[in-house]
Order: structure tokens, then sequence, then C-alpha cells
């Protein structure tokens, strides 16, 4: 849309040459630089990709500045309190709200997806008891692939919606199998009467020798996070699956991929480092001392669950996901949680320093998430297992979206070389 154009001059040569300009329906135009090589001999360089579009996308539109995520168009705020997690997986995969059939039928179809073959389950004895569940996740998920012969023509929209259905039935089971085995407890099958966040909280919590009740007010509160976490367009994680899937790999091998970028502790592994800096401080009395540490340049100590590459107000996640806090600790009878009260309190002191609000440094959709999975019981080494969960249906969305596009090419960037010119092999005698 909109052929804005730019006029690229080099100053020392005189040289000129036009670029496009493109206009999205929402957020920033884009500057199409595909001629600079051509035109000027240049690449652009875009360390991190701080001001670099991948690629053009339909689903999710995030407005940094406002604080603002719409999936397919509609606001987090509308989604987080009138949809559910698998009606908001049909609006991502499928660009538009299910009706009350086309929901049915979804839930159903992944409703008979979530068994895993009996011999993914012995893989799970390769692991040690302490193996930490997001290498055990990543590894049984890129196994996926080994299974699902019959469908693994990418170029077949047929079997690209069965892989959608098989990645989002299965994840949880998988991530329950991968919690049951660093318990040492035996694997609990998953029940087509239950619906997805009781399934899994089921999965996780029951026990052969006696029946088990899943709290409603958790499966709720999961079924929340899991809405939240879903999609954020072209984050760290979600341009690994795109940049693997478009080598033509096999999609579990991208979802696996993407799960394994979204492990470190500047991504989604933050939820897990935020409970952990929580304990870590402990009182309120030691909050400035945090502070200043998160600070001083060289001390490499970050306030976990603070600032975002896009977000320079506050992310809207965090808003909803506080607010969350209150009424489920309250439903669970943990109002007075410790670790709560401290987060709010290390909010309330951050957001008044000179150093962070300089810096647009607010809290993060990891900030509060983790004070809710452990009020549902889920223990921090779960906590990115739970963001991979969700986020797998905007990783599942974000593939479809570009193995269907036509124009679809490899993804290969280039790079600014700074090692030695050209220079010869020598002897090893003579070095
Ligand atoms: C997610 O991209 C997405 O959409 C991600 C995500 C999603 O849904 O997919 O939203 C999920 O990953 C959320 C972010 C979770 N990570 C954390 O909470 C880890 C802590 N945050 C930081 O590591 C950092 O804020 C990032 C990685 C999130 C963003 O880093 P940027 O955009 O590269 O910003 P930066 O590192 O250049 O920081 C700018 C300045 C620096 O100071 P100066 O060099 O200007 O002096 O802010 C400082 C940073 O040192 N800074 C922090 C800080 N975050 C940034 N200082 C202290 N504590 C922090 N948390």
């Amino acid at each position: 849309m909109s052929e804005k154009k730019f006029e690229l001059t080099c100053l020392e040569t005189g040289k000129k040459s036009t670029a496009e300009v493109r206009s999205g329906t929402l957020g920033p135009s884009v500057l199409s630089i595909a001629s600079l090589p051509k035109e000027h001999g240049l690449f652009a360089f875009d360390p991190g990709f701080m001001a670099t579009a991948s690629c053009e996308s339909k689903i999710t539109f995030i407005d940094g500045e406002a604080g603002v995520l719409l999936y397919r168009g509609i606001p987090i705020e509308q989604l987080a309190e009138k949809s559910s997690f698998l009606e908001v997986a049909y609006l991502l995969v499928n660009g538009e709200l299910p009706t009350a059939e086309q929901l049915a039928e979804f839930t159903h179809a992944i409703q008979y997806h979530t068994m895993i073959n009996e011999s993914l389950l012995r893989f799970f004895n390769g692991f040690q008891y302490n193996a930490h569940p997001m290498a055990m996740l990543s590894g049984v998920v890129a196994s996926l692939a080994a299974f699902y012969h019959d469908s693994m023509d990418i170029n077949n929209p047929r079997h690209r919606e069965i892989f959608a259905h098989r990645i989002i039935a299965k994840i949880p089971t998988i991530a329950a199998a991968a919690y049951k085995h660093a318990l040492g407890q035996p694997f609990i099958y998953p029940r087509n009467d239950l619906d997805y966040c009781a399934n899994l909280l089921h999965m996780f919590f029951a026990v052969p020798c006696e029946p088990y009740e899943v709290d409603p007010v958790s499966a709720q509160a999961l079924d929340l996070l899991f809405i939240l976490h879903a999609d954020h367009e072209q984050n760290a994680s979600t341009s690994t699956v795109r940049l693997a899937g478009s080598t033509g790999a096999n999609p579990y091998a991208a979802i696996s991929a993407g799960i394994s970028a979204l492990w470190g502790p500047a991504h989604g592994g933050a939820n897990e480092a935020v409970l952990a800096m929580l304990e870590q401080i402990g009182t309120v009395e030691n909050v400035p001392k945090f502070i200043a540490r998160a600070k001083d340049r060289n001390d490499p100590f970050r306030l976990m669950g603070f600032g975002h590459r896009v977000y320079k107000n506050y992310d809207p996640r965090a808003t909803i996901i506080r607010a969350m806090c209150h009424k489920v600790l309250a439903k669970l009878g943990k109002s007075d949680n410790p670790l709560f009260e401290l987060a709010l309190r290390l909010e309330e002191i951050a957001l008044k320093d000179e150093y962070f609000v300089e810096r647009r440094l607010y809290p993060n959709v990891d900030f509060y998430s983790g004070i809710i999975y452990s009020a549902i019981g889920i223990p921090q080494s779960m906590f990115t297992v739970m963001f991979a969960i969700a986020r797998t249906v905007g990783w599942v969305a974000h593939w479809q979206e570009m193995i269907s596009d036509p124009t679809m090419k490899i993804g290969r960037p280039r790079q600014l070389y700074t090692g030695p010119t050209q220079r010869d092999y020598v002897e090893i005698d003579k070095r």
C-alpha cells in the first residue's frame, strides 16, 4: 500500500537511487532497501534488528508507545475478558473468530490429538531426573518429526492444518510428561472430557492412586495467561521459527527451534528469573540495593520482568496480569502472598526512579505471571514451559502465514566483515 518514495544519495559520489516506502494498515511504514546492494553496493546494518521489519504479517499488531496489542485486530483486553485460549488459537491461526460450530470442530480436533505416541514417552527415560523441562520439551517436540511422515508436505494445506492441530494438542501432554518425569511420578494420560487448561492441570497434578479434581479458578487463570502469551508479532522466538521454517524444515523442528530461543532469560525465560529474583531480594528493605545493582553498568544484574524492546510504555499484558493476581490470589485464599507484595513495591519504587523513567522501562508480561503460576501450583522450573505452550499457537500462525506465502524466500542475512583480509596458509614449523 501507499507508494511514497525516498531518494538515497551517496554524498561522496553523488550517486542517487530511489527506495519505495510501503505502508501497512497500522503502525510505521517501511522502507524497502532491496536495491541497496545493486544501486550502492551496500547492505543495511542493523544488529539485533532494532529498526528492521523482517516480514509482512496480518496476525498481531503492537504499538509500543501506546501500549496496544491486537490479535487479528482485536484488542487483547477484549479477548482477555471475553474469549478462551482455544478460541484465540483459532483466531490467530485462521484470521477470524470462529462460529460456534467452527469452535466446536476445532476443540474436538485438538482434544482428539492430545495423546502422544507411546514410544515418545520412552524418550523421557533418557533424561536425568533434574533435566531442565525446556531441554526436554524442545528435544521431544523435534522428535515429533520422526513420527508423522504421513502429513509432512508443507505445501499441502491439509497437512499444515493437521500439523497445527497436533502440535497445539500435544505440547501440553509433552510438557506434563516432562514434569512427571522430573517428579519421578507416572505419566498421566490426557482426558477428552476436560477442556484444554483443565486437562493440562490434570496431567500435571493427578496421580493414579486417588481422584483429582481440577480447581476451576486455576484452570480459568491458566486459560487467561495463555491468551495473553499466545502471540507477540516478530519476537525472538517467533523470528526463529520463521527463519528455521523458511528453509522448508519440518515444522516440528521449527517449533523446537522456537522453544529453544524462548528459553533465554532475556525472552521467555524471564518469568522463571523474576521469581528467582524476588526470592533473592526477599524483603522490601532490600529493594533499593537491588535497584542500585540493576542501574550499575558494571553489574550484570538486571531487573527481570522489566523493560521491553517494543513497549516503551506499560506492557498491556502486565496490566491485565497484575489485576489478575489480586483476583486469583484472593479466590485461592492466598491474598497475603509475600512475593506479590514485594513485586508491587518493587514496581512502585522502580517506576519513581529516574533510571527506569528515563529509559522507559516498565514491567513486562513476565513480571507478574510467575506469581500466578506459583499460586496455582506450577513450579518455577515449568514457568517458561507454560509460556511455550501458549506461544506455540503464535508460532504455528506465523509458520502457516509464511509457508502459505508464494513469495516466501529462505531467510539469509548478510554481515559487515571485519576479520583478516586474505592471507596465505603458514606451515606449522614456520608459525
Ligand atoms: C519477553 O520481544 C517480545 O515481544 C518479547 C515478549 C514476547 O511476548 O515475546 O514480550 C516476551 O521476552 C519480554 C521481555 C522479558 N525479558 C526480561 O524481562 C529481561 C529483562 N529485560 C531486559 O533484558 C531488556 O529490557 C530486554 C531484553 C527485554 C529488552 O532489551 P533491549 O530492547 O535490547 O534494550 P536494551 O538492553 O538496549 O536496554 C536499554 C537500556 C540499557 O541501558 P543503557 O545502556 O541505555 O544505559 O535500558 C537498560 C539497559 O541496560 N535496561 C535495563 C533493563 N532492561 C533494559 N536495566 C535494568 N534492568 C532491566 N531489566
